[in-house]
Formats: structure tokens, C-alpha cells, sequence
């Protein structure tokens, strides 16, 4: 693992400045000065200190996975198979996702050990943005687009907060729309209960991003990567 990926994974700061603690010197690797930041380190074995105190080794792990239809968002379930189990390359045994997506929704799910990253992304004071893309059976227009924008009534206590609505076709022809929808909020079944209320059924449900991270095209449903230290970063300015 990278030198400055480890101290950034440990909380140490972002990425520039702990090259800057590098830089400056006040980081030693088995007692050593490393040379740079991109220099490997092997977190079990290699011993790495900060003004001299070990850094200890909390092995956070962080994966985007491109969720597919079919798998229930949980660390366990006792009928389906969970999301979880597809990181197969897992160090860690306590892994969780980072809030739910629905059993046939697909799309952007982050997966970690990292509890206070996840309760800082799915905190409703925080509002994190959350895209996704729809396909609707209903043609939409520049009514639902401001309805999405004045907020809904969706049967919770309180309206549903200002949501984006872009519309990226409306077919009269066949009755289907296809869309893209920025929420601010997480309630349960959320995009699926804005289109109920105007009248309107989704037919297809992907998410494209949270927050700062965006769904790298190159995952096909099922496929996982770890974050880059850019993300992490990024995510990190959100706590
Ligand atoms: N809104 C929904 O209706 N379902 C999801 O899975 C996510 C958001």
C-alpha cells in the first residue's frame, strides 16, 4: 500500500497534506526517513510513526460496487444473497453498506467498516446529493419538474425536500420518460414514492452518485473497486 494512501486511510489528513508531513520529515518508516510518498508499505509488518507515535493500523476498507438487481443491501440475510458478498477480495469481516438501495434497484453502493464516514453520508442534517437515473412509465414535463422542485407529498410527516428533475427524454408514443433525479434526503423507497405521487410508475432505478462519488462507468453490475485516495479525500471533506 502506498505511503500516503495509509496515512490518509488513518486519518491522518488529506492527501496533500500528509505528503506535507512527509516532506517535512515528521513521518518514519521503520525508523527510516521514506523518500517519498508513493513509497510501499506492508501495514502489518512495517512499523510507521507520526512525531514519533505509531500509527496504528485500523485497516478501514472502502469499496464502490456497482450493485445489481437481485441482492439485498444488508450485512446479512437469511433468504437473499447480500451485497456484501460480492467483495470478494474483502479483508475485513465487518463490512456494511452505506445505506440501502432497494432489491431491484442497481447502481453506485459504497461498502466499508468505516462507521463515522458512513453516519457523516447518510446524516439527514448533511444533505448529501444523491443522483440517480429513472426510467418512468409516464411522460414527464415541466409540471413534474416543478413539483420535484417545490417538494411532494410522499405520506411521511413533511414534504419531501426540493429535488432536481432533468429530463432526458418523454416519449407521448409510448408513455415512457426517461430522467435523471437529484435528491437531498434518503427516505425509504424515496424516488419510487415522488413518481407515485404525480401519478407516475419506475420502471428502472440506478444511482449515479453520493455526494462527491460518481459510479465509474467501468464497473458492470456486480463489480467492485476501492476507492481512490481522491474519493476518500473528497468524502472526507464531508465529516
Ligand atoms: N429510491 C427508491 O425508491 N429506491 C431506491 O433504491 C433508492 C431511492
Amino acid at each position: 500500500m502506498r505511503l500516503d494512501k495509509f496515512l490518509t486511510e488513518m486519518g491522518l489528513g488529506t492527501r496533500s497534506e500528509v505528503k506535507g508531513l512527509i516532506k517535512k520529515g515528521r513521518i518514519r518508516v521503520n525508523g527510516e526517513k521514506p523518500s517519498g510518498p508513493e513509497i510501499k508499505i506492508d501495514p502489518d509488518h512495517d512499523r510507521v510513526e507520526a512525531d514519533g507515535r505509531a500509527v496504528a493500523y485500523a485497516a478501514w476498507e472502502y469499496y464502490m460496487l456497482n450493485k445489481p438487481a437481485g441482492w439485498v443491501c444488508a450485512a446479512r440475510d437469511s433468504r437473499d444473497p447480500v451485497v456484501v458478498d460480492l467483495i470478494a477480495d474483502r479483508k475485513r469481516k465487518d463490512l456494511f453498506p452505506v445505506g440501502r438501495l432497494d432489491k431491484d434497484t442497481e447502481g453506485l453502493l459504497l461498502i466499508t467498516n468505516d462507521g463515522r464516514m458512513a453516519h457523516s453520508l447518510l446524516s439527514p442534517r448533511k444533505h448529501v446529493d444523491k443522483v440517480y437515473f429513472a426510467r418512468v412509465r409516464g411522460v414527464v414535463t415541466e409540471k413534474e419538474r416543478e413539483l420535484f422542485q417545490q417538494g411532494l407529498d410522499i405520506r411521511d410527516e413533511k414534504l419531501t425536500l426540493p429535488a432536481e428533475l432533468k429530463i432526458l427524454s418523454a416519449d407521448p408514443q409510448t408513455g415512457l420518460s426517461q430522467v435523471e433525479v437529484t435528491v437531498r434526503e434518503g427516505r425509504y423507497h424515496q424516488i419510487k414514492r415522488m413518481f407515485q405521487a404525480v401519478g407516475m410508475e419506475v420502471a428502472y432505478l440506478k444511482r449515479l452518485s453520493m455526494g462527491p462519488v460518481c459510479l465509474d462507468s467501468r464497473l458492470a453490475p456486480g463489480q467492485y473497486r476501492e476507492l481512490t485516495v481522491e474519493e476518500l479525500e473528497a468524502l472526507r471533506r464531508l465529516m
